[in-house]
C-alpha cells in the first residue's frame, strides 16, 4: 500500500475536524437537554426552567452575560464565555441549580453586580456556568427595628434608594459606586464613606440566608456561626450562594456636609506638605469625618499642560460645614478649605454626589443598574500603616509623572476601624492601618499592545510602592480583586496555593477560612480562581 499522500490526508483531517466539532456541539446541546431535565423535576411550576436557563444560542444569551460586565478586558472575543447562564426567580430556583449543577459536574459561578475587578464572576479558564443573581433583588426595610432584608441580586443604588423611602436619618455603610452588587460587596467586606463611625458592611450584620453545597437553604442559626462568620467578609463564592442579608440600619444627621479640594504639586500651595500630613490627620481626626485622597498624573493647569501630580481630597462628614470647617483649621489647615466649597445636604444627596451625579438629579437614578461608562480597567490594593516621609512622596510624584496614568486612591482607616478585633470578621485589616491604597488604572484603547502598556503601569506603581506598605503578608483587600497576587489551580496543592493570596486578604483568619470551607464544602463545589482552599488532614 502507498503511504497516505498530503491530497488524500487532507480530506481525512477535515472529517476529523467536522466529527470533532459536531461532537463538541453535541455536548454543549446535551448540558443543555441534561440540565432542563434536571431542573424540570425540581423546579416549580417546571414550565418556568426555560425561562431560566440561557445557552449560547439564545437570543438573549449575549445580553444576559454583558449587562453585568464592569471590565471591558473581559468583554473581548477570547474572553471564555460560560456554557449555560441560569437566571433565578426565587430562592428555590437556587437550591435546585446547586443540586443538578454537582449531579452534571457543571463548574458554576455565581454573580450578582458584576463589578469584580477580574471578572472571576463571569470567566474562568474551565468550562463553566453561571448563575446571575440579578432576578433576586427584593429589599424590605423596617424602620422600627432598623434593619433590613436585602437579597444578594441587588444593587447598593437599590439599597441606598429603599432605606431613603422610608427614612431620612437612616443609611447602610457600603460601598461609594451605587452599581455594585450586594451579593460580591457585602460577602466581601465591603466599605464606603461611613466606614470611619460604623465600620464596614459587615459589622452592620444581623443573619443571612444561603444556599449550601447540598442545596439546602439556611438562616443564620441553621447554618451556625462559623459559617455566618465566613461569609461577613471571607467572600461568599468559596461557601455557598449568599441569597440575602439582613443588615443593621445606622443613624445619619439630616444634613451631612461634602466637599472636593485639589491641590497640584506644581503651583503655590505646598501639596507635599499637606499630603504628608493628610496620612497622620485622616486616620486620627473627628470620625464624623471620611476623607478619601485620589493622587493622579494630570496635565499642569499653570505650566501648560506639562505632566504634574494632583492630589484631590474628597469629603463625608456627618454634620454641618461650620463643625467641618473648624475642625479642618484645626487639624488640616494645609488643605485650605473654606466654607465655600461645603456643600451641605441630606445623606441620599451625598449618595448622588459621591456618584458623580450632579446636584438637582432625583434619588429614582439609583435604581438604573447600568453604569454611565464602562472602561478597561486594573486595580490593586495596599496597607499603610507607618506614615510615607516627604522624601519619598516625591519620589513617588516622579514615578507617578513617568509612568504617565496609574493613580492611587487613599481611603483613612481608623475610628470605629480600630476598634473592632482582627478576628471579628474574615476582615483583618483593622488597627494599625493607617489607611488603604488602591492602586487604579483605566483605559479605553483595545488590543494587546495597550493591555500590555497599561498592566505594566500598574504593576510598576505596585512595585515602587513596597518599601512604604504592610510586608509579612503585604496585605490586600478582597473586594479589590487582583488575581496577580496568585492563584489556585483547585487541584492537589490548593492548600499552599491558597496561602499565597490568603494570608495577603485574611492574615491569620485564613486558617479559620480553611477550616469552615472544609467543613461545609469538602468536595470543592464552589470554587474560583482564588477561592478559600480545602485541606483535608
Ligand atoms: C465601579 C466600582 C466601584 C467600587 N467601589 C467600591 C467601594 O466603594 N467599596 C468597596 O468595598 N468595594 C468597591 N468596589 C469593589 C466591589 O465591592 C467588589 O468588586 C464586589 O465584590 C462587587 O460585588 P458584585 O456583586 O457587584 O460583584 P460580582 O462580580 O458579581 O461578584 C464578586 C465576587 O463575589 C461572588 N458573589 C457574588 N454574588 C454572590 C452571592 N450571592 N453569593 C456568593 N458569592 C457571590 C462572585 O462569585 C465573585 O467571586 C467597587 C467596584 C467597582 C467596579
Ligand atoms: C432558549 O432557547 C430554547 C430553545 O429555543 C427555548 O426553549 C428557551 O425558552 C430559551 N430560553 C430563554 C431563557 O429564553
Ligand atoms: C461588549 O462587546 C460587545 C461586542 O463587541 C458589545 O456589543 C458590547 O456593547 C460590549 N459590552 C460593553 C459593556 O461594553
Ligand atoms: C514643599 O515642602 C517641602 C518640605 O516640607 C520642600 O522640600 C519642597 O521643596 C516644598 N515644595 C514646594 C513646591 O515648595
Ligand atoms: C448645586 O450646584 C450648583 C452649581 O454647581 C451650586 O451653585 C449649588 O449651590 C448646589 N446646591 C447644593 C445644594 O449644593
Ligand atoms: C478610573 O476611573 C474611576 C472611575 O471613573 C476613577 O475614580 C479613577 O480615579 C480613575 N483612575 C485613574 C487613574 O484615572
Amino acid at each position: 500500500m502507498k503511504p497516505p499522500t498530503p491530497s488524500t490526508l487532507f480530506p481525512l483531517l477535515l472529517l476529523v475536524v467536522l466529527f470533532l466539532l459536531s461532537f463538541n456541539l453535541g455536548a454543549s446541546d446535551t448540558t443543555y437537554d441534561g440540565l432542563v431535565q434536571c431542573l424540570s423535576k425540581r423546579v416549580l411550576p417546571p414550565n418556568q426552567v426555560s425561562k431560566i436557563v440561557y445557552q449560547p444560542t439564545n437570543a438573549s444569551f449575549t445580553t444576559v452575560l454583558n449587562d453585568h460586565v464592569r471590565n471591558l478586558r473581559y468583554n473581548t472575543s477570547t474572553t471564555p464565555k460560560p456554557l449555560i447562564i441560569i437566571t433565578p426567580l426565587v430562592e428555590s430556583h437556587v437550591s435546585a441549580a446547586v443540586v443538578c449543577a454537582t449531579a452534571l459536574r457543571l463548574h458554576m459561578k455565581i454573580r450578582s453586580g458584576g463589578h469584580d475587578y477580574d471578572g472571576i464572576s463571569y470567566v474562568s479558564p474551565n468550562p463553566f456556568i453561571i448563575l446571575d443573581m440579578f432576578n433576586l433583588r427584593s429589599i424590605e426595610v423596617n424602620i422600627q427595628d432598623e434593619s433590613a432584608w436585602v437579597q444578594t441580586g441587588s444593587t447598593l443604588g437599590e439599597l441606598y434608594y429603599r432605606i431613603w423611602e422610608k427614612s431620612k436619618v437612616h443609611a447602610f455603610p457600603a460601598g461609594i459606586c451605587p452599581t455594585v452588587g450586594v451579593g460580591g460587596h457585602v460577602s466581601g467586606g465591603g466599605y464606603g464613606n461611613l466606614l470611619r463611625k460604623y465600620g464596614l458592611a459587615v459589622d452592620n450584620l444581623l443573619d443571612a440566608r444561603i444556599a449550601d453545597a447540598r442545596g439546602r437553604i439556611l438562616d443564620r442559626r441553621a447554618m451556625g456561626e462559623d459559617l455566618f462568620w465566613a461569609i461577613s467578609g471571607g467572600g461568599g463564592a468559596s461557601f455557598g450562594i449568599v441569597l440575602a442579608y439582613r443588615v443593621k440600619l445606622v443613624r445619619v444627621p439630616e444634613t451631612v456636609t461634602v466637599f472636593r479640594a485639589e491641590l497640584y504639586l506644581d503651583e503655590k500651595v505646598n501639596m507635599t506638605d499637606m499630603v504628608h500630613k493628610w496620612q497622620l490627620v485622616a486616620p486620627s481626626t473627628d470620625v464624623d469625618l471620611f476623607m478619601r485622597m485620589l493622587i493622579q498624573p494630570v496635565s499642569s493647569r499653570a505650566n501648560n499642560g506639562k505632566k504634574t501630580v494632583r492630589a484631590s481630597v474628597l469629603a463625608e462628614f456627618l454634620g454641618p460645614a461650620d463643625r467641618l470647617v473648624t475642625i479642618l483649621d484645626k487639624d488640616l489647615p494645609e488643605l485650605g478649605v473654606k466654607k465655600e466649597i461645603c456643600m451641605e445636604m441630606s445623606w441620599i444627596q451625598s449618595v448622588l454626589w459621591w456618584a458623580n451625579f450632579d446636584n438637582n438629579t432625583a434619588p429614582t437614578v439609583l435604581l438604573d443598574r447600568t453604569p454611565d461608562s464602562v472602561y478597561f480597567l486594573k486595580r490593586k490594593s495596599d496597607y499603610v500603616q507607618n506614615p510615607i516621609t516627604k522624601a519619598n512622596l516625591d519620589r513617588l510624584w516622579n514615578k507617578l509623572i513617568t509612568l504617565g496614568d496609574s493613580g492611587l486612591v487613599f481611603n483613612a482607616y481608623g475610628g470605629r476601624m480600630s476598634e473592632i478585633p482582627a478576628t471579628a470578621t474574615p476582615f483583618p485589616h483593622r488597627a494599625g492601618n493607617l489607611y488603604k491604597i488602591q492602586h487604579s488604572i483605566n483605559w479605553s484603547e483595545e488590543g494587546p499592545e495597550a493591555e500590555k502598556n497599561y498592566m505594566t503601569q500598574i504593576r510598576e506603581s505596585y512595585s515602587f510602592m513596597e518599601p512604604f506598605v504592610s510586608r509579612n503578608p503585604r496585605g490586600a483587600f478582597l473586594n479589590y480583586r487582583d488575581l496577580d497576587i496568585g492563584v489556585t489551580s483547585n487541584g492537589k496543592d490548593s492548600y499552599a496555593e491558597g496561602l499565597v493570596y490568603g494570608l495577603k486578604y485574611f492574615d491569620r483568619n485564613f486558617d479559620r477560612l480553611v477550616k469552615v470551607k472544609t467543613a461545609v464544602d469538602p468536595t470543592n463545589f464552589f470554587r474560583h480562581q482564588q477561592s478559600i482552599p480545602v485541606k483535608l488532614d
